[in-house]
């Protein structure tokens, strides 16, 4: 059954496809450079058949396809994403499908790999995701996920700090519907939502992912991070732009450059055998 939180991101992504990718490709992990689809691809390595849970409009698959896998497959709530991702050369041949990953359209141990690239701490029902991840994944699968919840640096922090009292004081039937389940910000969340359904505990890694620019494409990129800005109505949002300048004024560096940051955490684990 389709939630709330569910119809407010089919509607989200439908108007707006491809914005995550064009935020998160504008990132830079700190200590590499590239943006974190290409790094977390790696660290997961081309297993041959690969799901991306929430693949949005297939960025992360294409570096998959780039470092090895020649079986990949998407699954997302959006229509609009999935067909940005349709046109991607290199998931010509790719499994996309429209739906739930609380109900795969797959069969049992048909992936070597399953990925979820910012998408499990918005999904609810996580204890149902991660029964199919175990239910889809061959034994000895992988299974590894990046998610937010890290913290924010810089202006980022300054901008969730001004924006988190405008996000409470939304009328209720207008908020954001949070469903995210809290145990994806730790490792032991992690491993008390996997270790049921059959998985070892956990490696764990932060990352960092720079977004240092100029303030006006700071803002937007704070302003696409955060789907509750967008519950925000045109006076809040000008007074949360002017109490953003304000104070990150004295962050500015001399070339005029605004330093923001954002903390990820990388879990990957496997089933056991
Ligand atoms: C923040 S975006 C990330 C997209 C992509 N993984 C990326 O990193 O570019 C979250 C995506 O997860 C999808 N999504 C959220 N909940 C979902 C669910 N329960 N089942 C399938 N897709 C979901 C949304 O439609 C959206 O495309």
């Amino acid at each position: 059954m389709t939630t709330p939180g569910e119809l407010w991101l089919r509607e989200y992504h439908d108007r707006k496809p491809d914005s995550q990718s064009v935020l998160i490709g504008a990132g830079r992990v700190a200590g590499d450079g590239r943006p974190s689809y290409g790094v977390f691809a790696e660290r997961v390595g081309g297993e041959r058949r690969v799901l991306d849970l929430g693949c949005g409009d297939g960025a992360l698959l294409a570096e998959f396809v780039k470092i090895g896998t020649t079986a990949p497959a998407g699954i997302d709530l959006s229509a609009g994403e999935l067909e940005l991702a349709r046109r991607r050369p290199e998931l010509r041949t790719a499994d996309l499908r429209q739906g739930r990953a609380q109900e795969l359209p797959f069969g049992d141990s048909e992936f070597d790999a399953v990925v979820a690239h910012m998408t499990l701490m918005l999904m609810a029902d996580l204890g149902a995701v991660v029964a199919e991840v175990a239910r889809v994944l061959k034994p000895r699968g992988v299974f590894a996920a990046v998610v937010g919840g890290g913290g924010a640096i810089g202006a980022s922090e300054v901008f969730s700090g001004l924006a988190k009292p405008m996000f409470d004081a939304v009328p209720e039937d207008r908020r954001f519907p949070d469903e995210g389940d809290h145990r994806t910000r730790t490792r032991e969340g992690f491993d008390e939502l996997l270790g049921p359904v059959g998985f070892e505990p956990v490696v764990w890694e932060q990352i960092v992912i720079e977004f240092d620019a100029p303030p006006e494409q700071v803002w937007a990129r704070c302003c696409e991070t955060l789907y509750p800005v967008h519950t925000l109505d045109d006076a809040q949002l000008a007074r949360l732009k002017a109490e953003f300048t304000e104070a990150t004024r004295e962050l500015l560096t001399p070339s005029g450059i605004l330093p923001a940051a954002v903390r990820l955490n990388l879990a990957k684990t496997r089933l056991a055998g």
